[in-house]
């Protein structure tokens, strides 16, 4: 990876691969997104390479992040301790549809769930139901419900918005970049700020 690249969308020099770098929120998002979090015990899901992990860590009581895939871990803990922020975040290794992941978390306040759009091309349309993300981001919102009511979710910007009618109530930001609408974050609770469309634009 290119490391002007790395700087210029995450803000430092951490380490990333293709994948973890696609995947990735630009910082100027998730220093806005992390800030409905702050204070708060926060869970989550997925890790990915740990960008979005550490703005929340910046601002977050305390975050708990899950992620499967031990390599994309391993890099999320060499970027935490780059931005000096390993002691405010634990790793966990699991996958977060499986019950015994959950019977292992601490309590939480708030949770961010990012699942990997798991693009396959062009073509490809996502669907909210079924949903075609990993994990399922349906599955994985109703399931983080039992948790907490306070949840952010991140969707692809391709999404047919009619798809969420049967949702609890929420904030559906939609954020560009310039022009650009990269992707969408529902809030739900007290994350909350507005309920219906909003918009952030960096
Ligand atoms: C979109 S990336 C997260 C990116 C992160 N928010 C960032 O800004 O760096 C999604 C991550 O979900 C992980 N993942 C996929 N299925 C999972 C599961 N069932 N449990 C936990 N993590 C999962 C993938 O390995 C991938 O690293």
């Amino acid at each position: 990876m290119d490391p002007r690249a790395i700087r210029a969308k995450f803000g430092q020099d951490y380490v990333a691969t293709e994948r973890t770098f696609m995947m990735g929120i630009d910082q100027r998002f998730t220093a806005e997104m992390a800030e409905r979090f702050r204070n708060r015990q926060v869970l989550e899901t997925c890790t990915g390479g740990g960008f979005t992990t550490i703005a929340l860590a910046r601002v977050a009581a305390h975050v708990i992040t899950v992620e499967i895939d031990q390599a994309h871990q391993a890099q999320a803990r060499q970027n935490l301790a780059t931005a000096g922020l390993l002691g405010r975040v634990t790793f966990v290794l699991a996958d977060i549809m499986d019950e015994h992941t959950w019977d292992g978390l601490p309590p939480v306040d708030a949770a961010f769930l990012d699942p990997d759009w798991a693009a396959t091309g062009p073509d490809h349309v996502h669907r909210f139901v079924p949903s075609s993300t990993r994990p399922p981001a349906d599955a994985l919102l109703e399931r983080s419900f039992r948790a907490t009511r306070n949840l952010a979710l991140v969707l692809p910007p391709t999404l047919d918005i009619r798809e969420l009618c049967t949702l609890p109530s929420h904030e559906r930001q939609k954020l560009y970049m310039d022009q650009s609408h990269e992707l969408y974050c529902l809030y739900f609770g007290d994350l909350a700020v507005s309920l219906g469309e909003t918009e952030l634009r960096v």
